[in-house]
């Protein structure tokens, strides 16, 4: 098995630092990925850290990261919208960790629902860019 974590982020986290700081933070994607690259390397373990903006990419990459150690999903919108996402995680037997920058819970009704949840090993929302670095520690914690 390779020993990558995949770290995926769909629509608008490309934003991050310029979009809506009061909910989302300054904190950048790129200083998000140098967080996770140094928490994955204290495990001797590489990252694919990929954001897209297109649904049917995100479904290619979640595919195509069937064989890493386990896969981190911030899906942004499409958590809440698509089925096509969740019928490609299905298909995952590596775990798979939910990630939100935001408490999707405190946040209007429309972002309650999530179709990753149901197919995730954990889920983490309301801890800013911590909690992705929270998730390499769930995935390393159960190898
Ligand atoms: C988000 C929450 C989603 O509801 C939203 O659409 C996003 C970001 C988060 O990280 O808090 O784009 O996934």
């Amino acid at each position: 098995m390779s020993q990558t974590i995949t770290i995926l982020n769909g629509p608008n986290l490309n934003l991050l630092g310029q979009r809506e700081p009061d909910i989302y933070g300054i904190t950048t994607l790129a200083d998000i990925k140098d967080m996770c690259k140094s928490a994955a390397e204290k495990q001797g373990l590489n990252i694919n850290f990929v954001q897209t903006n297109h649904e049917g990419e995100l479904v290619d990459l979640v595919q195509q990261s069937a064989d890493s150690v386990g896969l981190i999903i911030n899906a942004g919108a499409y958590t809440h919208t698509s089925v096509a996402l969740h019928d490609a995680l299905k298909s995952l037997t590596i775990p798979i960790i939910e990630v939100h920058l935001s408490n999707i819970y405190a946040r209007e009704p429309f972002r309650h629902h999530s179709y990753i949840s149901p197919l995730a090993r954990g889920i983490i929302c309301g801890l800013g860019a911590q909690g992705y670095v929270l998730a390499i520690e769930a995935i390393t914690a159960g190898r």
